[in-house]
Order: structure tokens, then sequence, then C-alpha cells
């Protein structure tokens, strides 16, 4: 693969400096990759209109083919040429919460190239809120494809180091703008069935949907792993995710048998020579003797745990443990986007006490 010069740009994500981005923006207008912050995590921008930019997308991240891409605007009126029509679904969901993040699936325009898609009739859209990637956009004057800045497989970076980690020699650009706010991906709804479907959970939760539209149906690729034989409704479900170096494993059930049981599981890898790395909470990471453990974020605060989990199984990556025990999370809220992204880490390995 040919090496990029990576150019690094540092920007105020509280108040943009517009000469920077600027800059940037002529990167992608002049179909190039442009690394950079969303509320949720950092995305890897391209034209969306261009076959060839999106092109760059896939080859530096290693993505398959296969799996679509989310294209990002910077105002609602962007939306009517991207779509073949937008419902009152789709205007509720956009007016409870645009700019934020949801992604929206609808019918998609004729100027949509089929890249994006994978060949799928349908569009996944988000308008987020974050100030450099709403600048960045408008700035472009262009439709942003952008999936996740990392490289395919590895956890989504919420920092720009981890995009340096992953992307460096790969894209054009790398905008630091600070650490993410939410720290996982944005919800995902399908919009094109009678009752909306939520196919990835995210920031916005199943509960502020349902608020908004009523029923609202959740995929079973969210909370089951799917087998290999089914087509996920969104291709991106089918791969493992997030997934760290080392091998993740789930303890659920009674919080003192969770303890006791990791404690265990510690003990017997350690004396067989392995390095073993703990995911607690704040609350109990005390109770926990192996050499590395690392609290994910407190219980009492989950966006905490949202915006810490992807940073912490890196930081595994980076101490060189074998095996991650990791303490199962309530799935309330925020809860059910922390444990779907917990449980493709893990490749579903749970053990149950
Ligand atoms: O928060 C986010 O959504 C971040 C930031 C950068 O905006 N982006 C992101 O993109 O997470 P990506 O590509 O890593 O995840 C997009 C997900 C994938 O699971 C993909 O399969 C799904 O959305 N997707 C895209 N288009 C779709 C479509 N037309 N139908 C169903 N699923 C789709
Ligand atoms: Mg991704």
């Amino acid at each position: 693969m040919r090496v990029l010069k990576t150019e690094i740009l540092r920007i105020n994500p509280v108040q943009p400096e517009m000469d920077k981005i600027e800059y940037a923006a002529k990167v992608l207008r002049d179909n190039g990759t442009v690394a950079f912050p969303t509320e949720t995590v950092y995305g890897l921008g391209a034209n969306a209109l261009n076959e060839q930019a999106v092109h760059k997308i896939f080859h530096a991240k290693g993505r398959p083919a296969d799996n679509p891409l989310i294209i990002h605007i910077s105002d609602l009126i962007e939306l009517d040429k991207l779509v073949a029509g937008t419902t009152e679904t789709v205007q509720k969901l956009a007016s409870a919460f645009w700019p934020g993040p949801l992604t929206i699936i609808m019918k998609k325009s004729d100027i949509i190239p089929k890249i994006i898609t994978a060949g799928l009739d349908t569009v996944a859209v988000r308008f987020p809120s974050h100030s450099v990637a709403r600048s960045l956009i408008k700035a472009s004057g262009l439709p942003i494809a952008a999936p996740s800045a990392n490289s395919s497989g590895k956890p989504s970076p919420t920092i720009a180091q981890h995009v340096i980690d992953d992307l460096l020699g790969k894209v054009d650009m790398i905008i630091d703008g600070g650490p993410t706010e939410v720290g996982l991906e944005s919800t995902v709804i399908d919009t094109t069935d009678e009752i909306p479907v939520l196919l990835r959970p995210g920031g916005i939760t199943i509960e502020q949907l349902r608020n908004v539209l009523g029923e609202v149906h959740v995929d079973t690729a969210v909370t089951r792993e799917i087998d290999k034989s089914t087509i996920p409704r969104s291709p991106g479900m089918k791969y493992t995710h997030y997934a760290p170096n080392a091998q993740v494993i789930i303890i659920e059930g009674n919080r003192q048998k969770v303890i006791e049981t990791i404690n265990q599981m510690t003990e017997e890898k350690r004396s067989q020579g392995m390095k073993v790395g703990v995911m607690s909470v704040d609350e109990t990471a005390s109770l926990y003797h192996a050499h590395h453990v690392l609290s994910v974020g407190s219980e009492g605060n989950p966006q905490s745990i949202a915006a810490n989990l992807f940073h912490t199984l890196r930081k595994f990556d980076e101490l060189g443990v074998d095996i991650i025990y990791a303490q199962s999370v309530n799935e309330q809220g925020i809860g059910m986007a922390i444990r779907n992204r917990l449980n493709k880490a893990a490749g579903y390995n749970i053990v149950r006490v």
C-alpha cells in the first residue's frame, strides 16, 4: 500500500478556527480523506458523491466492500437530495434528535454512488452535533461519507491518538479535536418498514426513540449473536467488531459471585503464566487481584462507561494482556449500547455465574 503523508491538524473543539476548517475542507473537496471528531467517535470522511474518494475510505480501513457507509450532513435541507423522500417518522426523528448521535436509514435517491450503500436501495444519514464535524461538512459544501476512523475490526477511536495508531500513512489528514463525548457510535434506526427497527443501539436510547415514535422494534442482532447463514439487516452487524488483541470474556450474574469468579479465573490463568486484565467499574476496582485492573467508569454514571469503553479496550492491548475478564454492565438506557459493544468485543463469550 502506498504510504501517504498524513497531516495532523489540531482544532479547537469548542470554537473551531475557521482558517483550519477551510484548509481541511479543501482536502475533502479535492477528494482526499480527513479523519475528524464527532460527538460519538472519530469518523474518516470523504466526498460521498465521488466514488474514488469513497474507495479511499474502504482502502484505508481495510473495510469489506459489503459494509455500507453513513452519509453526514450539516443542515437538514441537505437531506432532500440524498433520499427518495421523507416520511413522518423521519421528520419526527430529525426534529427530536438532530443534530445528534442518531443515524436514520431511508430509501436512497439516485445521486448516491453504489459504493456507499454496498448496493442496497437504502442510505444511512446522520447530522452530527459536534462543532468541528458540522463546520467541516458545511465548509466542504459536500455530503460526507464517514465510517468510524479505526482499522476495520478494531474498537472505534475516541481520541485522535487512536486514529493515528490505526491510520497514520493511510489517510490525508487527521484532525485532533480532543476526546469525543458519547464514546460509542450513533444509534442506527431503519425507517423503511411500517414499524421502525433499531439496528444499532447508541447515544440515543430505545426509551428515547419510543417516546417519540411509539412502537419501535429491536433487531435480533442487537442483543444476540447472529449465525453465519442469516443475512443481517445492517451488514455491519455480522463482523466481529471492537475486538482488542486479547480474548475478552464477560462474567455476569450475582455481583459477589462475579467478583469471586473473576478472581478465581485470574489465579488460574496467572498460574499458567498468562497476563490477565480485569475490566471493572470504579465501585469494584479495589476488589480484584489481577495485575492490570482497569475501571471503565462509574456504575452510578453509565455515560462515563460509554465514554471510556473503547479507550479501555485499547489500553489493555497496550499493556499486552493475554486475556480480559469483563464484569457485565447494567443494560438500562445507554447500557444497551455498552452491552452490545462489549458482547461483540467478547465475540459473545459470556460466563453466567
Ligand atoms: O457515530 C457514528 O455513527 C460514526 C460517526 C463517525 O458518525 N460512524 C460510524 O460508521 O459508526 P460505521 O461505518 O462504523 O458504522 C455504520 C453502520 C454499519 O454497521 C453499517 O453496516 C450500517 O451503519 N449501515 C450503513 N448503511 C446502512 C444501510 N443502508 N442499511 C443498514 N445499515 C447500514
Ligand atoms: Mg465502525
